[in-house]
């Protein structure tokens, strides 16, 4: 097991006391109404918002602190990187979704600026840009890359997950060796 998928497993058994230090950036933010309420809206099939946003904001954490980069900061903003309170599969279809993929970064950006006004220039740019290469705005921080590229792993995983069942079978071993 490498180290970035054993993140990304660790993601969906995260404990105050495995997560390295995750919740003591986080936990206010990750644990508010608004954040937990992203459970109730399906991400990519099987996998929840609440879900895609621990895995995604846990792996950018850890690869950060591999790196020495701004972990704090790419934690706290790939937590609220897809902060937008809708399903993106309702209203009208077709153009609707296909406009949703440019759209959310701006949306979920102002959210997190409610959410939590101490947000700086820096976190908010990477919400922004997270969608990079579809929205052609390149992420303008190494903590932008690695954001916006856990996003696509964690992404790719999940439908992965959703649509085969012998992966899935071997995620949940993998996750139980742990
Ligand atoms: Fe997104
Ligand atoms: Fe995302």
């Amino acid at each position: 097991m490498n180290d970035i998928y054993r993140d990304y497993c660790t993601a969906y058994k995260l404990t105050p006391e495995n997560s390295h230090g995750f919740f003591d950036v986080v936990g206010p933010l990750y644990f508010s109404d608004e954040v937990q309420s992203l459970e109730q809206y399906e991400q990519h099939l099987e996998i929840n918002r609440l879900q895609h946003i621990t895995s995604v904001a846990y792996l950018s954490y850890r690869i950060c602190q591999r790196l020495g980069l701004d972990a704090d900061a790419a934690a706290r903003a790939a937590t609220m990187h897809d902060l937008f309170y809708y399903d993106w599969r309702d209203g009208e279809t077709g153009r609707w979704h296909k406009l949703h993929g440019y759209k959310h970064p701006n949306y979920a950006a102002l959210n997190a600026k409610e959410l939590y006004p101490s947000l700086t220039k820096k976190e908010e740019f990477i919400i922004r840009r997270h969608m990079w290469p579809l929205t052609l705005r390149l992420p303008n921080s190494r903590e932008g890359f690695v954001v916006s590229l856990s996003d696509k792993y964690c992404a790719t995983r999940e439908l992965i997950f959703s649509l085969s069942k012998k992966y899935k079978e071997k995620f949940k071993r993998d996750l139980e060796s742990m």
